[in-house]
Order: structure tokens, then C-alpha cells, then sequence
């Protein structure tokens, strides 16, 4: 197989995409006030048996047809207008990982909206106001959802072309399933107490081990995106070709070689620009020494490019560090280890002394945290455990300044990795009003207690 620029692009914007095309000049409708009538995807969530171990069925849920679910592209500063249909036996919702939006929009039970039961379908409208890889996923019963595939690429072109000719999305994900592709359970209280229940198969697009096809030759924008429930990858590729970082769970950096293990914790995400070796080379992704997929070079058109300028930075209000309040967040383990065989969701976490009880619809009636429109703060992040936490906020982005780990170069994200016994400081303009989820995104940490609420009003 070869490449030509076409073909690519084709791949880009072939999508089901109901009404106007992806990409095209006529989709801008910046400066209206309100979403136009209609909607660009039709989205259902419904059962799908897929075929993740050769010849065994794996009983999935997916969006649009696939697991993890179909990619999803708008143009920064548009709508996307989703029209979601839950064709699923079960209660759901899409939250839009990453994504600045109002908070009816976030996909939050009993906070954002209710349940979208099973028959219904609930209408998704906002901007988006930042370029970037971003994810959607369900916020109900979240182990489970997303352990059964209901995860997917949010992808928000920028709105002038980047000088990359070539893209592909790399979503990677970790099934919960056993030799014969039956699922086996996607939270154990044990494996919940310590680093979170990991799944046995890895898999690239749904595909165990998968060989991608990238042209020979050129400069690729790899977005790797990790929609996995528990796993934390510890990504480097091995071979010839050369891969930098231009950008951090969707917000730009200034470009730097990709150099050893990038840690990619569950729900976030790494665009990389890779020089794609000779034709015929390999490139080995891997997790640690672990292979995940192959990049293989396929001849291909075109005239090589050199490496893009930096990606344009996204409209995030910059935090007032002299003036900003700080607040303090100790992420601690409760000191319970679960007995074999515990079913309950028992709470082992908590952030400030309190643990979520995923089963409480009202616990985002008492925010851990009253923030004002229009300040700045400090989050002083400490973790106080022996585990990781990816630890993510909704509704807006912050930036990460410091950590008494590592060195940090100051950038904008939605999910900060917080190694353990880590002290790290996050600042933010809190812009956008609403109750917003504050958690760790191992979904086991999450659902036995690692989750808060932040109000900003
Ligand atoms: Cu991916 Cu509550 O988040
Ligand atoms: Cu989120
Ligand atoms: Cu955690």
C-alpha cells in the first residue's frame, strides 16, 4: 500500500458526518450566537461484538460502530452538535474530556443532566474553544462503559492549516478480557486499593499489535491518545526516525524531541510529529520494553517537508500567579486493603478527608472547593499515596508550574499525572462557571472515592 496526499486527507474528513462536510471553509459560522438547528453527528451508543482475540466474540459497547468509539472532528472555535442516541439496555451519558464548555454540556448525572435512558437521545451542543486532541466517554457507571468500549476521539482541527500533510490517531486501550475474549471484572477492590484493575490486552484503534502504514519519508502528526480505564504507558518508539512533542493533552509546547519514556497516564494525550524513516524501515511503539503496535514505512508521493512550526496556542486565560489564592488538595488512600473476593465498591481514597461516594447523587452539593469567577489559584496538588493519580478537572484547563519531582516547563492541560508522594502546583483562571469534577481518571481510584467537586461562581 502507498500513500498519496489525497488519500489521507480523504481519510480525514470521510467520515459519517451528517450536513456539512468536516474541513470545509463552509462550516465556519464563528460570530453566531447560536448553534444552528441540526447536527453534525449522529451518535449511538449500542452492543457490538468485536473480535479483539482471533476467533472469540467480546460482547462491547461502542459509538457509531466501533470501540474504541468513531472519531469526532470540529473546527476550533465552531459547534459540534452531536445528537447522541442511547441504544444501550442501560442509563448513559458523553462527557467531552477536555473540552471548556458549559457545564449542561459535561455529561455529568444528576449535575450536568440526567441519565440518558435507554430509547432516548439527548442533543450535545457547545464550541469548541481550543485546538487539540481531546476524548469523549460516558460518566455513569464509568468502569464498567468504558471497560466495555464506550470511549472515543474528539479531534479539533486548528482553524489554519499546521503544515503537518499527514495525521493519524493512535487510541489506546486496554481490555478487561480473558483467552477466550469474555470480559473479566473491571474493578477488583483489591487491584482498586493499589495502582487500579489493569486490563490484559492492549490494543492500537481496537487491534491487538496492530502494523500501521505511515509514508516513507515524511513528517507525520501522531496523536496518541490514552483511553484506557487503569493503564499508565510508558510510550517510546524504538528504531529509526525521529519523533518530537508538539503538544500535551491538546494544548501546544514548544516542539522538543520526545527523548525516553513519556508517561501517558489514563486520559491523557501526546501529539508527536515523527520523521517516518526510509521505506521498508519499522518503528516499534511501545509501553516500557512492551511492544504495542508497529510503524511501518510504505513508500509514498510527495516531496519531503521539514519540521512544522510550533502549533498556534490555544485562547486559555493566563493565571495571575502574584496575586492568585492558593488552595491545598492532599490526595490520600484510606488505609483499607479489601479482602479477596470484596464485591461493594468500598471507598479507599479521598482528597481533603472526603471520599466520593459514587453511589450519593448528592455529593456535588458539597464542592470541596468554592472558587470566585474571574481569580486566579494555586492548586497545591500533594499526594500523599504510594500510587499514581492522573488527576483531571473538568470545565476548564490549567497550567502546571511546579513539582518538587521533576522539572516542569510550564504548560496548559486538563489531566496532570501526579507521581506518587509527588507535591505538584497547578494555577488557573477559574473562568468558567459551574460545578466541576475534580478526579483521579484511574476509573477504580475514581469510583472508590478520588473524586471531588469544584464550584466557580
Ligand atoms: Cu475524562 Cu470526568 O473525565
Ligand atoms: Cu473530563
Ligand atoms: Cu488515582
Amino acid at each position: 500500500m502507498s500513500f498519496t496526499r489525497r488519500q489521507i486527507l480523504a481519510g480525514l474528513s470521510g467520515l459519517a458526518v451528517v450536513g456539512l462536510g468536516v474541513g470545509g471553509g463552509a462550516r465556519y459560522w464563528l460570530g453566531r450566537k447560536e448553534a444552528p438547528s441540526g447536527h453534525d453527528y449522529e451518535l449511538i451508543a449500542a452492543p457490538l461484538d468485536l473480535e479483539l482475540v482471533p476467533g472469540h466474540q467480546t460482547p462491547a459497547w461502542a459509538f457509531g460502530g466501533a470501540a474504541p468509539g468513531m472519531e469526532l472532528r470540529a473546527r476550533q472555535g465552531e459547534w459540534l452538535r452531536v445528537r447522541f442516541i442511547n441504544k444501550l439496555a442501560v442509563p448513559t451519558t458523553i462527557h467531552w474530556h477536555g473540552i471548556r464548555l458549559p457545564l449542561e454540556m459535561d455529561g455529568v448525572p444528576y449535575v450536568s443532566q440526567l441519565p440518558v435512558l435507554p430509547g432516548e437521545h439527548f442533543d450535545y451542543r457547545f464550541r469548541v474553544p481550543d485546538a487539540g486532541s481531546y476524548w469523549y466517554h460516558p460518566h455513569v457507571n464509568s468502569s464498567e462503559q468504558l471497560g466495555r468500549g464506550l470511549v472515543g476521539p474528539l479531534i479539533v482541527e486548528e482553524r489554519e492549516p499546521t503544515g503537518f500533510a499527514h495525521e493519524r490517531t493512535l487510541s489506546l486501550k486496554n481490555w478487561h478480557v480473558d483467552e477466550q475474549g469474555g470480559f473479566l471484572p473491571f474493578s477488583v477492590p483489591r487491584e482498586a486499593a493499589r495502582n487500579g484493575t489493569l486490563g490484559r490486552l492492549s490494543t492500537i484503534n481496537g487491534e491487538a499489535n496492530p502494523i500501521l502504514d505511515l509514508p516513507a519519508g515524511q513528517i507525520v502528526r501522531l496523536r496518541l491518545l490514552n483511553l484506557d480505564n487503569t493503564a499508565t504507558y510508558r510510550l517510546n518508539l524504538k528504531g529509526l526516525g525521529e519523533a518530537r512533542i508538539y503538544a500535551l493533552d491538546g494544548n501546544p509546547v514548544e516542539p522538543r524531541p520526545l527523548g525516553e519514556d513519556y508517561w501517558l497516564g489514563p486520559g491523557m494525550r501526546i501529539c508527536l510529529a515523527l520523521r517516518v524513516p526510509a521505506a521498508g524501515e519499522e518503528i516499534a511503539l511501545r509501553d516500557g520494553p512492551v511492544r504495542l503496535g508497529t510503524l511501518r514505512a510504505v513508500p509514498a508521493e510527495g516531496a519531503t517537508v521539514g519540521w512544522p512550526a510550533a502549533l498556534p496556542a490555544n485562547p486559555v486565560a493566563e493565571p495571575d500567579l502574584a496575586n492568585a489564592e492558593k488552595l491545598n488538595f492532599n490526595f490520600e488512600w484510606v488505609g483499607t486493603t479489601p479482602a479477596a473476593g470484596e464485591t461493594a465498591a468500598p471507598s479507599l481514597w479521598q482528597i481533603n478527608g472526603v471520599a466520593w461516594d459514587i453511589n450519593d447523587k448528592t455529593c456535588a452539593d458539597r464542592p470541596i472547593a468554592r472558587l470566585k469567577q474571574g481569580k486566579s489559584y494555586i492548586f497545591e496538588l500533594k499526594n500523599m499515596t504510594q500510587y499514581q493519580h492522573p488527576v483531571h478537572l473538568h470545565g476548564m484547563s490549567f497550567k502546571v508550574i511546579a513539582s518538587n519531582r521533576r522539572k516542569i516547563i510550564p504548560y496548559f492541560t486538563d489531566t496532570f499525572l501526579l507521581g506518587r508522594n509527588e507535591r505538584a502546583q497547578v494555577a488557573l483562571v477559574a473562568d468558567n462557571p459551574g460545578t466541576w469534577m475534580f478526579h483521579c481518571h484511574v476509573i477504580d481510584h475514581m469510583e472508590t472515592g478520588l473524586m471531588a467537586a469544584i464550584e466557580v461562581a
